[in-house]
């Protein structure tokens, strides 16, 4: 390994959500009780130092004492441009095809408001990311849920015919895509892909296709871009890309959207420009391109052979001794969902028990109800592999298999 995955700086009192709101937010994981250090899972950022690249890049430009108005770089375009095509096999895109956007977020609530008006039905799959599930209703929407379903080999499936019957009961016209799917880890085949789109054209639904997550798949396995699996995907689809994921960037704010169409962009410019905050940040903006640079590339695939290695050992420890907890092993995110049904059952255990029976020796994982699963758990694995270790260990001894 070029770089270090092997230790996590030290986040305590730097700003970090997921561990200084530990204990201190009702929405956050309880503190663990004397004795055990909290090992943070749940907000989706990694343990990992950034790219060097990224800090380096920062640093330059910090070495520059002025920060004011600023026009994006032609190397910021040029970095996503290329990036999109050696990662993505992206062919095509043109400067004026890629947009800012402060948050994938915020880029979905303004092609929403590009695209529907509040009270509209929005068709998105379940289990949904909590920040979906937020955002659109928050922004006054009707959220249609069409549910993945596990097929015989456990892996989780989009239903056609169900989010055909959908559209036409909901008449929603337009669909949030969530490709590699967060939180069930599922890095849809072109064909899935293929299928959904031609499901959205024959209702005439637009659609959000959020592709934060395409970065971290297992190694061998390919993303396939929405827009390029027909000419109607390219014309009909709004993709939303981040560095953020990929780079623990979130903080610095920053992501991008890719629209062919030149009437749907200017829609969805013409809904994110009108409040003036939509606005680049110059740190960003620098962070972008380290981490788009041929370091960040060779970083990236590093990150997601540990991402691999930290998903096969949690799996296989559940499996094997959290008897009655059912995971799906994901082919993308640092992401796992699993399903404690079987387990609380037999142990006479509510979800919130159990829950609570991790946060105390540490465990700081995250309920999975907000993401439609009623006895998931979510957990995040970007971590150092002594530290998840660490978890599972804390986990087998206290929580599945007390002694
Ligand atoms: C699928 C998905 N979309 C969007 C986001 C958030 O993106 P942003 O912080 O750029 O709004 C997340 C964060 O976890 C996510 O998982």
């Amino acid at each position: 390994m070029q770089f270090d995955f092997t230790t996590a700086p030290d986040r305590r009192g730097h700003d970090a959500l997921a561990i200084d709101s530990i204990g201190m937010d009702p929405t956050a994981p309880a503190a663990p009780r004397a004795g055990f250090d909290a090992i943070p899972m749940w907000v989706a950022d990694m343990a990992f130092k950034t790219c060097p690249a990224v800090t380096e890049a920062i640093g330059r430009r910090l070495a520059q004492p002025h920060f004011g108005y600023f026009e994006p770089r032609e190397e910021y375009l040029s970095a996503i441009l290329s990036w999109q095509c050696d990662r993505n096999g992206v062919t095509g895109l043109e400067p004026r095809h890629v947009g800012y956007e402060n948050g994938v977020l915020g880029g979905l609530v303004s092609a929403l408001a590009a695209l529907a008006s509040p009270g509209d039905s929005v068709l998105v799959h379940s289990p949904t990311y909590i920040g979906f599930t937020k955002s659109i209703s928050n922004a006054g929407y009707r959220i249609v849920s069409s549910p993945l379903v596990l097929d015989e080999e456990g892996m989780w499936r989009m239903d056609f015919d169900d989010m055909e019957r959908r559209l036409v009961e909901s008449r929603a016209h337009v669909a949030v895509f969530c490709s590699p799917h967060n939180p069930c880890g599922r890095v849809w085949e072109r064909a899935e892909i293929e299928r959904a789109m031609e499901v959205y054209a024959a209702h005439d639904v637009m659609v959000i296709s959020d592709e934060i997550w395409s970065d971290i798949i297992r190694p061998g396995l390919v993303h396939t871009p929405t827009q390029s699996v027909s000419d109607d995907a390219r014309r009909r689809t709004v993709a939303l890309y981040a560095p953020s994921k990929t780079f623990s960037l979130a903080g610095l704010v920053g992501s991008y959207h890719i629209i062919y169409d030149d009437y749907l962009r200017d829609r969805v410019d013409a809904c994110a420009s009108k409040s003036h905050y939509n606005m680049m940040n110059v740190l960003s903006m620098h962070a972008l391109m380290g981490a788009y640079s041929e370091e960040g590339r060779a970083w990236a695939d590093e990150l997601r052979a540990v991402i691999a290695e930290n998903v096969d050992l949690a799996c296989d420890v559940i499996d094997e001794r959290f008897d009655g907890v059912d995971v799906v092993r994901p082919q993308g995110t640092y992401m796992i969902f699993p399903d404690c049904s079987a387990w609380c059952a037999r142990h006479g255990k509510t979800l919130d028990e159990l829950l609570a029976a991790g946060w105390d020796v540490g465990v700081g994982w995250q309920d999975g109800r907000p993401f439609h699963g009623a006895f998931n758990i979510r957990m995040n694995l970007a971590l150092p592999a002594a530290r998840l270790e660490e978890a599972l260990d804390r986990l087998d001894r206290y929580v599945f298999n007390p002694r």
